[in-house]
C-alpha cells in the first residue's frame, strides 16, 4: 500500500476528492496532510476525514526557504510518504527540495501546461481568448510547472466568462483528473490521463 501525503496551503478540495478517493481495491492510502498556513481550511476537512494533519507556518522562516523546507522534509518523512501531492500549495520549491522526492511528487496546476505556467491562469487564457481551458496534474520537477504531463482536462471557455467562473467549470475536472492520475501513478502506471 503506498503511503501518500498531501500538501495544501488552503481550502483543500483537491485535498478531499483524492483522500475519498483512496479506498477498497486503490493502491494507496493518505497518511498525512500537511499546511504551510495555519488556518487552511483543509485542515478541519483533513481531520474529519480521520488523517493526521500537520502546520510548518512559513512565515518565521521570514524567507530562508532551505530551513523551511528542512523543517518540511523532516516533517514529511516522519510520515514515510511514498508519493506527494502538491494540491493547492501555494510555496515554490526549491530543485533541493524536489530532489529529495524526485519521481515520486505530483502537482495539479490549472492551465493546459505547457501553457499558462504560474499564476491567474484563467485570467490568461480568457485574455488571451482561448476557447478552451482546463488543468493538468504533473510531475514535479525543478523547472516550476514543468515536469511530464500525467493528465488532462479540457473544458470550454467561454466568452462571457470571468476568470472565477472559468475556475468554478475547471475546479470539478480537477477532483476528477487529480485521483484517476495517483490510482495509476500509484501502480506505476505513467500512461497519461484525458478526460473527457
Ligand atoms: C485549485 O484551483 C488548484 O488548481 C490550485 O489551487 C486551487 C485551490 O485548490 N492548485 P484546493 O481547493 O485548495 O484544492
Amino acid at each position: 500500500m503506498k503511503r501518500v501525503a498531501i500538501l495544501i496551503s488552503g481550502s483543500g478540495s483537491n485535498m478531499v476528492s483524492l483522500a475519498q478517493s483512496m479506498t477498497g481495491d486503490h493502491p494507496a492510502r493518505p497518511v498525512l496532510v500537511l499546511s504551510n498556513v495555519p488556518e487552511a481550511g483543509g485542515l478541519a476537512r483533513a481531520q474529519a476525514l480521520g488523517i493526521d494533519t500537520t502546520v510548518v507556518d512559513h512565515r518565521p522562516y521570514k524567507g530562508d526557504r532551505a530551513a523551511f523546507e528542512a523543517a518540511l522534509i523532516q516533517r514529511l518523512d516522519a510520515a514515510q510518504p511514498d508519493i506527494l501531492c502538491l494540491a493547492g500549495f501555494m510555496r515554490i520549491l526549491t530543485p533541493g527540495f524536489i530532489n529529495h522526492y524526485a519521481g515520486r511528487m505530483l502537482n495539479i496546476h490549472p492551465s493546459l501546461l505547457p501553457k499558462y505556467k504560474g499564476l491567474d491562469t484563467h485570467a490568461r487564457a480568457l485574455a488571451a481568448g482561448d476557447g478552451e481551458a482546463g488543468c493538468s496534474v504533473h510531475e514535479v520537477t525543478a523547472e516550476l510547472d514543468g515536469g511530464p504531463i500525467l493528465g488532462q482536462a479540457r473544458v470550454p471557455a467561454l466568452p462571457d466568462d470571468t476568470a472565477e467562473t472559468l475556475a468554478a467549470r475547471v475546479l470539478p475536472f480537477e477532483h476528477r483528473l487529480y485521483p484517476a492520475v495517483l490510482d495509476r501513478f500509484a501502480r506505476g502506471d505513467r500512461t497519461p490521463v484525458t478526460l473527457p
